[in-house]
Parts: structure tokens; sequence; C-alpha cells
């Protein structure tokens, strides 16, 4: 699998997306297992998780209870699988999804992820979405002890501007490895972002590639190059989507979600499809 980097980290070009394992339509544990099992045999090694992803409010971090415990039953070397958690939503269990930026709750919150992973350290923690009510900079202060405390071995944000990237980055001393906003073939603006990034060198995860759990099916019905290509090349609309996304830049790395073993292991063989400049043009287009 080709590689991305992300920090001091090295990972495959394509992760994989927890989301759809933990929270509504979930499928049962056992699939969920062989999913993420799949995507380990597939040479993923970066998983995107959050405290967040569950569904019921007595079940906070079921996405990295499910991680924690496939990895611990892999039956081989997971040590160069890199977690990357986040905090600072909240699901109160009526569906909705609320945020706390306070400092002292994400430090809270990074300490029980850790906890439910298993780790002296987290790999990487992202801040999940700026607070209204907090101050950025007091939420990504929280980081940046986190950070310093080593409770984090790396952090990121998201769901971020360009203005936030920059402070969180002079708040955590250049210390800032990713940026995860939402972008695929149907959402695009967050290109500035992707850009930004590109230039700092920050690893740019697009979160929800083929337009979310709801939409992904439909990625060559509503964008008709995506199907054009796709069918040129015997590919699958979602496969064009991920090469186009890994395709704008060196910084990016696609955190498609799966809940089942083929949706993961079809994704990972996008990052062999090398699109021309045409193709990229015309798939650029196709907003
Ligand atoms: N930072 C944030 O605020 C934020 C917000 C949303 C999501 N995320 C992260 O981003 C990840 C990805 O986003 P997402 O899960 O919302 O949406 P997505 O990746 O756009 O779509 C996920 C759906 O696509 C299907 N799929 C995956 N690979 C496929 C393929 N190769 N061909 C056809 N269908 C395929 C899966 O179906 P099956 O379920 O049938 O396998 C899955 O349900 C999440 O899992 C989560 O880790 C972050």
């Amino acid at each position: 699998m080709k590689q991305r980097p992300i920090g001091s980290r090295t990972v495959s070009a394509i992760g994989l997306g927890g989301m759809p394992m933990s929270i509504e339509g979930r499928p049962d544990r056992e699939r969920s297992i062989a999913t993420i099992h799949a995507a380990l045999d597939a040479g993923v090694t970066l998983i995107d998780t959050a405290d967040a992803y569950h569904e019921h409010a007595s079940e906070v971090g079921h996405n990295e209870s499910l991680i924690a415990e496939a990895l611990r039953s892999y039956g081989a070397d997971t040590s160069g699988v890199l977690v990357a958690t986040k905090g600072g939503h909240l699901r109160p269990g009526d569906g909705s999804w609320t945020v706390n930026g306070r400092p002292e709750y994400i430090k809270a919150a990074a300490q029980a992820s850790a906890r439910r992973l298993g780790v002296d350290a987290i790999g990487l923690y992202q801040f999940h979405r700026p607070d209204p009510a907090v101050p950025y900079a007091d939420s990504i202060g929280a980081l940046r002890e986190l950070l310093d405390e080593g409770v984090i071995e790396m952090a990121g944000i998201s769901n971020a501007t360009i203005a936030q990237i920059d402070e969180a980055n002079r708040i955590l001393d250049g210390r800032l490895v990713s940026v995860q906003n939402q972008f695929s073939p149907a959402f695009r603006s967050s290109l500035g972002e992707l850009e930004h990034c590109a230039r700092l060198g920050i690893a740019f995860l697009p979160w929800s590639p083929l337009g979310g759990i709801t939409r992904a099916a439909d990625v060559g019905a509503r964008h008709d190059a995506f199907q054009t290509v796709a069918d040129d090349r015997g590919a699958s609309p979602q496969q064009i989507a991920l090469a186009w996304e890994l395709a704008l830049a060196p910084i990016v790395i696609p955190i498609p979600g799966a809940s089942r073993p083929t949706s993961i292991q079809n994704s990972v063989l996008a990052v062999d499809i090398e699109l021309s400049r045409d193709e990229i043009a015309a798939l650029s287009r196709d907003a």
C-alpha cells in the first residue's frame, strides 16, 4: 500500500473511518471486528475514530473500544497502526451532536480515550469541532498541555477554517500535524483548507470522502464525470472519488468509513489508480 506522512509517522494513503460501525444503523460487533481486520489485512495503518462515535448516551467511546478490541484480537503486530481519535463532540443520545471545548473537559476526555484504547499515549488526538462558547485558543491550549504532558503523541484539529489552522499551529508551536475537514465530490468548500495544508505540509484528512454514509452509494449517479472515469477504467465511482482526492495534494489521506469488509477492501484499491491530468481536471470541474 502506498504511504503518506502524518507528523512523525508514515501511514497508508487510505485510512479507515470508524463512524459507521458505531452510530445509528451500525452492524453487529462481529461484522465490525471483521471490517477492521479486513482493513489491517489490506495494509491500512490509519484508523480514525472519536469518543462521540456511539449511539446511546451510556456508551461513550463505543467505537474506540471496538477498535481496541479488534487490534488486540488481530493476531499479528499492530504497532505500526496509528489510531486517531477526537474529543470535543458529545452525543446526548437523542441523535443530536453537541460540543464542549472547555479545556478541562478536553483534557479529561483525552485521558478517558487513552484508557479505552489501552495506550499510555494516544497516537493522534484531534479537537473535533470548535465550540462557539469557548475561545478557540483555550481549547487548543488543552491540546498543547496534552502534548507537553505526553498524554498524546501528536495533535490535530477538525472542522477548522484557515484562520483556525494558523491559530492552532501557532499555539502548538508548529506541532499541528493534521486537519480533518469534510471534503468529497459533493462537498468541496474545504478546498481552501486542503490547499493551505499542502502549503504548510500538514496532513489533510477528508471526512465523508464519499459524500457520507447515506450518500456514498450515489457518487456515480450524482457526478457524471466520476461515473465516466470509473467506466473507462473498470473501477467504481467511489474508487475514482478517493483517487481524485489523493491526486489533489500529497498531504491528502482520505478516511472512508466502512461497516463491511468489502467496502474498505474496495477503497484501498484506489491508491493504485493514477489519474491523468485531463481526468483530474474533468473530475474537479464536476461539482
Ligand atoms: N471530523 C468530523 O467531524 C467527522 C464527521 C463525519 C465523519 N468523520 C470521519 O470520517 C469517516 C468517513 O466519513 P463517513 O463514514 O461519514 O462517510 P463516507 O466515508 O463518505 O461514506 C461511508 C460509507 O461509504 C460506504 N463505502 C465505503 N467504501 C466504499 C466503497 N469503496 N464503495 C462503495 N461504498 C463504500 C460504506 O458502506 P458500508 O457501511 O456498507 O461499508 C460507508 O457506510 C467517518 O467514518 C469518521 O471516521 C469525521
